[in-house]
Formats: structure tokens, sequence, C-alpha cells
């Protein structure tokens, strides 16, 4: 019995070891495992997940609390007074879970964690959605990110032209190099990835295309 065991384990193949030994990774693509790239937004439409910070980051930065300080690292903090102004959106990672709603929503702090995330939703600015791949079927621990920049309120908090892609860039800029929050310092690698999110605007929330670009962020805490 034991023997046929650990014959079975010799030949099986690769893919169903990896299930247990569980190598590392920087993300799985969600669609092969029937996920998107595209968020859900409601009325069939949704944002792209145009930012992953990597499995491969510190361990530290990829929990609640540590994309948290890291966000504020690089000038986002928790929403005005944890009021929602919109309903959470959800996203399919491909990992087995379905479609999940958002973790968390963090909004650009104008330099003040407190206040900064009241003036970013009366004047708009950058803000992201994050969403975590640790299913059973992909559990990278990575997470996927839908940033967009935004109008102001009076604009209905919709997303400025080409929002995608300039709430992506203005984000990774920030993000790039060494940067630090609270005594914790970061340093972030940026990688560009194509072939997961296709490019312009079909499926897109407000019809805004993107050059289809997604940027891979390693963290590491140093
Ligand atoms: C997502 O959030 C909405 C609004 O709060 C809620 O109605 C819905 O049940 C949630 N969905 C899941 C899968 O948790
Ligand atoms: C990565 O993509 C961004 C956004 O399109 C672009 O500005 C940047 O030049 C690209 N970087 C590389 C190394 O291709």
């Amino acid at each position: 019995m034991v023997r046929f065991a650990l014959t079975s384990l010799l030949y099986a193949p690769a893919a169903l070891l990896q299930i247990f030994t569980k190598a590392p990774v920087a993300y799985y693509p969600p669609s092969p495992g029937g996920g998107s790239q595209l968020d859900n937004a409601g009325g069939g439409l949704g944002e792209p997940l145009n930012v992953i910070i990597s499995g491969l980051s510190s361990p530290s930065v990829l929990t609640d609390t540590g994309i948290l300080h890291y966000a504020q690292a690089i000038g986002f903090s928790m929403e005005c007074l944890s009021i929602h102004l919109g309903a959470p959106q959800s996203a399919n990672l491909g990992d087995g879970h379905g479609w999940v709603n958002q973790t968390l929503e963090l909004r650009q702090d104008y330099g003040d964690p407190d206040l900064g995330t009241c003036l970013e939703s009366l004047v708009g600015g950058n803000h992201f959605r994050v969403f975590r791949q640790n299913g059973p079927l992909a559990n990278s621990g990575a997470l996927f990110l839908a940033v967009s920049k935004e109008e102001d309120v009076a604009e209905g908090h919709t997303i400025i032209p080409d929002g995608y892609n300039v709430g992506r860039d203005d984000m990774v800029s920030a993000a790039q190099g060494h940067t630090s929050y609270e005594g914790v310092k970061y340093f972030t690698i940026v990688q560009n990835v194509t072939g997961l999110l296709a490019a312009g605007s079909v499926g897109v929330n407000h019809g805004i295309a993107t050059d289809g670009i997604v940027q891979l962020l390693t963290v590491t805490v140093v």
C-alpha cells in the first residue's frame, strides 16, 4: 500500500506535485482558471486589474495591514472616514474562489493619512481596489489592484479620461525604487506584463480604453 502510494507520487505529473510543494510564484494569469483581468463594476462592465503586487514580494507586504502601510508609503490611505462612496466591486482571479468582493479600497491621501483621503473624495484623485489571489487553484498570494484616477465629487466620482493608464502610471512612479513609512523601508521593482489584459475598451467600465499593460511590482522590505 505504502509502496503503491510512493510509486504514484513518483510518476505524478509535475503540475500535481506543485500542489503539494507550492513553489512561490509571482501570480497566476486569471483566465485559465475561469477568471478575468477585468473586475466586476456592475452592468456587465469592469475595471482593469492593471497592477499586480507580486506573490514574490516580502510576505509582510501582502497582508491587509502590510498593503495598507505600503500604500501609505506611496501616498495612499484608508478611505475617508471609512465611508465608501461607491459599492464594492468583485473580481474572479481564477483561483477557485469565484467572484470575491474587494478586500480594501485605498485613496490618495494628499500628504495627510487621516484627512487627506477626505480631500481626495472631494477633489478627485488616485485610488485603487485590492483583490487577493489565494484560492486553492492558484494560491500565489499576489494582490491584484484596480487603479484609476477619478474626477471630483461634482463630476460624480467617475474616472478621468485615460484614468486607468494615468492612475496606474502615477501609482507606479510613486512606488518604484526606495520608499518608507513609519520606519519600514521598501524597495520596489517594476516589470511590464502584456497578454493578461486586452488593450482597448471592450468590457471596460465607462468605455475608457487602456493600453493593455499590467505593471508587476515586486516589493521587498529592506
Ligand atoms: C459584496 O458586497 C455586497 C455589498 O456590500 C454584498 O451585497 C454582497 O453579498 C457581497 N458579495 C460577496 C460575495 O461577499
Ligand atoms: C511600461 O509601460 C508603461 C506604460 O505604458 C510605459 O510608460 C513604460 O515605458 C513601459 N516600460 C518598459 C520598460 O517597457
